[in-house]
């Protein structure tokens, strides 16, 4: 065991006691911590600053207990909290912090394996990205979705009713305590976003790369089964170590292309784009734009909100992961034999799987969507954005996307705005005369720009036009929309518009082309403007304005490349070396 060079070390008696002596004043032995026994981190993820997580803090007891009957020693501490919805200026920010912050502890504690407790958006890929760059035996633990929401006699999901509520709040039909009235009611339990947004996908995900207990994701927080698979989970660790089935016999490429054909057929998020690709540079995989545009005609099997109607609860029933994941390997879709944190192969975890139900989780045969995957778009904008083709509404298929003769080309006048702040403040100007055929465009809003990458392109139309019945125009921008917003965005655009990307030359009055047959996306401007342009135009960037912003802009790539440091990836198998003393 890594731990007994802390603590049984016949090479430096003069450490050992040391490094023992702390850890009796709370009751532990020398003999237990001498024993060889497995000694297992539970990275804990819950704190009053992240309530989505918070059930990990009663789940820990169950955890530990798992380790304990498996004959091992549970170390719980703390992780860099990740608030999805609170921090500001955006919770991006953390997560590569948060993955710092764990691959130091891993490294430098005397831990053998390690239980990542999972949640709220990035707490996923943070945990998963630092076991990847330790390589040391490690398990999801998802603290599972709120139960569902009910509100005026409908089911509402988290982020969802937000949306819905705003346009309603624009459009003077609530007023604001009916707006907060709609929210809370979404809100109902401990537990994560219940909708299938950025949390959801990424625990799915976790399941479907194999680094979870088949099952786990879907579990809402409050359901017995939570605490029963927080049990299971800490029980199966210790196992693991014993066996040292470690991250990179798991997180093989096959591994993340199947998390990428899963993210389509539960019409995941659109952040599933860079945090997938993050995990895999720092597994040492690589994913590229063609393994995305290989996987956009995967067929969307999940009726869940926000491209279908079901919330947690129902997917929970229907089954879970392990049906869709049965269901697409039925299809000959997945790489089932891959290993997984069970000891057992993907395709024998779920052999025994229920089959879709036909409602909450639908057949390959017979889908939702045909076509569903996060759809990678260039052109002379971009090298490289995605657009997430589940949640086009029927009305904007049928208004744009349908025309005869010009079948899924799209032209409109840019609306240009710099950031948050100026979208807010010009969105309802009758000067830029936006109708139902613009296109809105978020610059300055991706890792360098905002800095972070903000959820801030799914913008809404402004309020004269959402009363007309306008509800979504096409947004475009260098940013990241929300994971449960239903607009048809193009994100992502990289390289962004501070790092010198097309987006910081395009003008409010530009005609933009997209073209959903080619997959391109193209500002009607020549080749001597845009060099014109560029000559004149320095991108923006607004200040640091603390030290880790300056640093992480530093250091941090683009979202095409995941949004990680850059740097860190050159780091493998870092724990396969102890540390000095
Ligand atoms: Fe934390 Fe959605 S805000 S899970
Ligand atoms: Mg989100």
């Amino acid at each position: 065991m890594r731990s007994q060079d802390w603590f049984a070390n016949p090479a430096r008696p003069d450490m050992v006691a040391v490094y023992l002596e702390r850890f009796m004043n709370y009751g532990l032995t020398p003999d237990e911590l001498r024993s060889g026994r497995p000694i297992i981190g539970i990275a804990q993820s819950g704190s009053d600053l992240n309530p989505c997580n918070r059930v990990h803090l009663q789940l820990a007891q169950r955890v530990r207990e798992g380790i304990r009957d498996a004959g091992g020693i549970a170390m719980e501490f703390p992780l860099h909290p990740i608030f999805e919805n609170c921090r500001r200026p955006t919770a991006a920010l953390d997560r590569n912090l948060a993955y710092l912050g764990l691959v130091e502890i891993l490294n430098g504690y005397p831990l053998d394996g390690v239980v990542l407790t999972t949640g709220c958006d990035k707490t996923t890929p943070s945990g998963i990205m630092a076991a990847a760059t330790m390589d040391l035996p490690a398990i999801v633990l998802s603290g599972g979705p709120m139960l569902d929401g009910w509100h005026e006699g409908r089911r509402v999901g988290s982020g969802a009713v937000i949306w819905a509520s705003r346009k309603r709040l624009a459009a003077g039909e609530i007023d604001e305590e009916d707006f907060i009235a709609a929210a809370a009611a979404s809100a109902t339990s401990v537990g994560h976003c219940n909708t299938m947004g950025t949390a959801s996908t990424m625990n799915a995900i976790a399941e479907a790369l194999g680094l979870s207990l088949p099952g786990c994701a879907a579990i809402p927080a409050a359901w017995r089964e939570r605490a029963q698979y927080a049990y299971a989970t800490g029980r199966r660790i210790v196992e693991m170590v014993e066996e040292d089935l470690r991250p990179s016999r798991i997180l093989t490429r096959e591994a993340f292309l199947d998390a990428i054909t899963l993210t389509a057929a539960i019409g995941g998020s659109t952040n599933a784009q860079p945090h997938i690709t993050a995990m895999a540079r720092h597994a040492g995989q690589t994913v590229t734009v063609q393994d995305w545009r290989e996987r956009a005609s995967v067929p969307l099997i999940l009726n869940m909100a926000p491209a279908g109607t079901h919330l947690g609860e129902g997917f929970a029933r229907a089954g879970g992961v392990p049906v869709v994941l049965k269901e697409l390997a039925r299809a000959g879709l997945l790489h089932p034999d891959r290993m997984t944190v069970t000891g057992h192969t993907l395709g024998a975890n779920i052999a025994d799987a229920a089959d879709a139900d036909g409602d909450v989780i639908r057949t390959v045969a017979e889908p939702l969507l045909p076509a569903a995957g996060l759809l990678p778009i260039t052109g002379n904008l971009f090298d490289f954005a995605i657009l997430k083709a589940s949640v086009i509404s029927d009305g904007f298929r049928r208004r744009y996307l349908e025309r005869p003769g010009a079948a899924g080309v799209y032209e409109g006048r840019a609306i240009v705005f710099d950031g948050g702040d100026d979208y807010h403040n010009r969105i309802n100007d009758p000067a830029l005369q936006i109708d139902e055929t613009c296109i809105l465009v978020m610059r300055g809003a991706g890792p360098l720009g905002w800095p972070g990458s903000a959820e801030v392109v799914n913008m809404q139309p402004p309020d004269a036009l959402i009363r007309a019945g306008i509800t979504s125009l096409p947004t475009i921008g260098d940013g990241r929309q929300s994971g449960t917003s239903d607009s048809p965005s193009i994100v992502h655009c990289s390289p962004e518009a501070a790092a010198g990307g097309g987006l910081s030359w395009l003008r409010t009055g530009d005609i933009i082309r997209i073209d959903l047959n080619t997959g391109r996306c193209d500002a009607l401007v020549d080749e001597a403007e845009i060099a014109r342009r560029r000559a004149e135009v320095p991108p923006a960037m607004p200040a640091s304005q603390t030290p880790w912003e300056a640093m992480y802009r530093a250091h941090v790539g683009s979202l095409e490349g995941g949004a990680v440091l850059e740097y860190a990836v050159e780091f493998q198998q870092v724990g396969a070396r102890l540390p000095r003393h």
